[in-house]
């Protein structure tokens, strides 16, 4: 039984700084997923919630405990890595057992752990093999099975499937989420993938350089991207980002122009600290285009993918700028058309002069 609390948490691996001061509470039970591009430090911020790393600044609590200087073993954690770090002369029932054979737990206590694991990671038929005689997707459930007989307050899954080819790494995201409906853990799972963070999580926690950019609901960065750093890692195809020129602002409306886009007048929740002239950036999802007669977003078409379920087209407009819409899939496009793609003023999405986002003037995404 166990949330998470990180206070002003900082790394430096001499003087670099690689974790700049991140704060983050999270609940006992909930799936927390770190996403963001490789080297930005997920990795690190894992490691020391392990004890794996040493933590330069700030304080770790797990449950009401500060960890900060308490002994991996005792921190009530299990961690399961891509590299699956099975021993290769072991049979898959001995590598699950291997930690509760080392703390010298009984021996019957241990095979009804063992036993216990393999049921719910459905491998009972593999207990006799060693990792050399299994696939990758059944390898990386072994090193799950030897984290649940630990029976941790709290799962850490660094990028655990980042190995495993697309259609293997897809079951065993379904696999992982029914482990935490049935354990009732807490888990926190590192990934640079931004659709296995979607999946999986209850909350995303976007990282950049050691800087957290933003903590929500898969819905939430989706809807409401805070910055234009989210805005470009969550979603795919990612979302179009147009430069744009404020041409008139009231308290609740911004209104903007390009030599791409017809003066659009977009409603807002406030428009603090944006003035006409300014050059910001309209941020328009590839689902929310759609072919209009008029009046909107001119482009020649550029490529077009037809996906069955929808059809992706890629679009060069006036200035030169790309711009990708997800059509219907029944939608019949050549290259080289030219078309007009309209859009809802309330899906549209504004970036100030320094990427942060403007308020959207009704949230009804959580
Ligand atoms: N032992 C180390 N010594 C020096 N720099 C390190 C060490 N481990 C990681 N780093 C640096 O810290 C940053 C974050 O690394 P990491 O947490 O592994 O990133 P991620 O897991 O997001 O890919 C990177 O810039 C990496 O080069
Ligand atoms: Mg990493």
């Amino acid at each position: 039984m166990a949330g998470l609390e990180f206070k002003d948490i900082r790394k430096s691996y001499g003087n670099v700084e690689v974790i700049k001061g991140v704060d983050l509470s999270i609940e006992h039970g909930e799936f927390v997923v770190f996403v963001g591009p490789s080297g930005c430090g997920k990795s690190t911020l894992l490691r020391m919630i392990a004890g794996l790393e040493d933590i330069t600044d700030g304080d770790l609590f797990i449950g009401d405990k500060r960890v900060n200087t308490v002994q991996p073993r005792d921190r009530g954690v299990a961690m399961v890595f891509q590299s699956y770090a099975l021993y290769p002369h072991m049979t898959v029932y001995d590598n699950v057992g291997f930690g509760l054979r080392l703390n010298k737990t009984p021996k019957d206590e241990r095979d009804a752990k063992i036993r216990e694991a393999a049921r719910i990671l459905q491998m009972e038929n593999l207990l006799d093999r060693r990792p050399a005689q299994l696939s990758g997707g059944q390898r990386q459930r072994v090193a799950i099975g030897r984290a649940i007989v630990r029976n941790p307050d709290v799962f850490l899954f660094d990028e655990p499937l980042s190995n495993l080819d697309a259609a293997l790494r897809g079951s065993m995201r379904m696999e992982i989420s029914k482990l935490h409906q049935q354990l009732d853990a807490t888990m926190i799972y590192v990934t640079h993938d931004q659709v296995e963070a979607m999946t999986l999580a209850d909350k995303i926690v976007v990282l950049n350089a050691g800087v957290v950019q933003q903590i929500g609901s898969p819905l939430e960065l989706y809807n409401y991207p805070a910055n234009l750093f989210v805005a470009g890692f969550i979603g795919s195809p990612q979302m179009n980002l147009l430069p744009v020129t404020v041409e008139a602002v009231d308290e609740r409306t911004v209104t903007v122009a390009s030599s791409d886009v017809p003066s659009t007048r977009i409603p807002v929740a406030s428009a603090r600290g944006i003035r006409g002239g300014d050059s910001i950036t309209l941020g328009l999802r590839p689902h929310l285009l759609a072919h209009s007669e008029v009046g909107g977003i001119t482009g020649k078409v550029l490529l077009v993918e037809h996906l069955g379920n929808e059809t992706i087209a890629n679009f060069a407009l006036n200035s030169g700028e790309q711009l990708v819409a997800a059509l219907p899939g029944s939608a019949e496009l050549s290259n080289g058309v030219t078309l007009s793609l309209g859009f809802d003023v309330a899906d549209a999405r504004l970036f100030g002069t320094d990427g942060t986002a403007i308020p959207v003037a009704d949230r009804p995404f959580r």
